[in-house]
């Protein structure tokens, strides 16, 4: 049994208020709290990926954690009923209405071991044939579907590549799909921010599971398509694009690449023009993902900035034979350079900050005396 080492905080009263505080004691940090005349110190590191628990809320007689809510006994450090989990307890006492900690904490932690979610597994290609998944991210009442030129090219790239060259093939509508939007976890922490997406792990009802299931694990290629909205990417586009964050981030604090050995591409079409500027933010945001591109990686279409009359923009692409033939030979193309890149094993599994400057980013590790 350690000796106490009592450590004087200050008075009483200073440390009343706010109800919960994050101090450091002989830097650790300590989630201290005080309700109901009590207070209560336990170690301000979250079992699950190190939160802290004091920067949180109080709820009840719980602290619960910042990032993604676990809750934790403010005086015990005890998980709920249900939950095996524990961060340690400090003993507290008050002389000459002053607050001491001993600095040796009375219990220690405990981690459970919760099995991991099915989308934290090993990445490796299944033998077979070259796979790919078109993604269309076109938006409109699917009770009253309506002709989409981005889906339809999308169709006939799929179709092509299942039909003409020997591919397996998945289409994803994001129409279809009920996801949440990105909360903005990495805005709280870029470790908050976690593979598979704390969207994912706390929302069973959450289906871009499929997505990330489709692009991590299956596809070897990926073609998306969208319309041209106000010159952007569509905002379903958008939305996908946000929960993202959770795989490039995997670089950032990891140097982890869970795109390996992928081809992307994309179909752009509207109404009015802005092409290029749209097509650079996608070959942007999936080169930032670990996607590799075949040559000329998108086809698009526009017929300019003063077309207004859309029934006619339907009507040019449901009759065009070139575009029909792009969309073809955009997928060859796509399907060609994922054999060579399967072939050669063009990507790695590990690349430090993606290229950025190597900034120290650490977690409030809990110190291993104490675990
Ligand atoms: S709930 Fe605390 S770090 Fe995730």
């Amino acid at each position: 049994m350690l000796e106490k080492n009592w450590l004087d905080l200050g008075s009483v009263d200073s440390l009343k208020d706010p109800p919960l505080r994050e101090i450091s004691v002989q830097g650790k940090p300590i989630a201290l709290s005080y309700k109901d005349e009590q207070f209560g110190a336990i170690l301000g590191v979250c079992t699950h990926v190190g939160g802290p628990l004091g920067k949180g809320k109080i709820d009840g007689d719980h602290i619960v954690c910042p990032w993604h809510y676990w809750q934790f006994h403010r005086v015990t450090g005890s998980a709920p009923p249900g939950y095996e989990d524990k961060v340690p307890q400090y003993e507290l006492k008050i002389k000459n209405n002053h607050l001491f900690i001993d600095t040796n904490p009375i219990t220690k932690v405990h981690k459970s071991a919760h099995p991991p979610h099915q989308l934290e597994r090993p990445i490796k290609r299944e033998e077979g044939p070259i796979r790919v998944v078109g993604i269309s991210t076109t938006i409109m009442d699917s009770k009253n579907p309506r002709y989409s030129t981005s889906d339809k090219l999308l169709e006939v790239a799929i179709d092509y590549a299942k039909n003409e060259l020997s591919a397996q093939t998945m289409f994803i509508r994001l129409n279809d799909l009920k996801f949440r939007a990105c909360e903005g976890f990495y805005s709280k922490s870029a470790f908050a921010c976690t593979w598979p997406c704390s969207i994912t792990q706390m929302d069973e009802t959450d289906q871009l599971a499929q997505v990330y299931e489709a692009l991590i694990y299956w596809a070897d290629v990926v073609i998306v398509a969208t319309p041209i909205r106000w010159g952007a990417a569509s905002s379903l586009y958008h939305k996908m694009i946000e929960r993202m964050n959770c795989v490039q981030n995997q670089i950032t604090i990891n140097n982890r690449v869970l795109i390996q050995n992928k081809v992307a591409s994309f179909i752009i079409t509207g109404g009015q023009d802005n092409v290029q500027d749209v097509a650079g933010h996608m070959l942007g945001f999936f080169s930032e993902l670990g996607f590799v591109f075949p040559t000329f990686p998108f086809i698009a279409h526009t017929r300019g900035w003063d077309a207004e009359d859309m029934e006619r923009n339907i009507a040019y692409v449901a009759e065009s034979d070139d575009l029909k033939n792009g969309a073809k030979d955009l997928i060859r193309r796509s399907i060609e350079m994922a054999k060579i890149v399967l072939h050669q094993h063009l990507s790695r599994e590990e690349i430090v900050k993606a290229g950025r400057k190597a900034q120290h980013l650490t977690i409030n590790e809990e110190p291993s005396d104490i675990r």
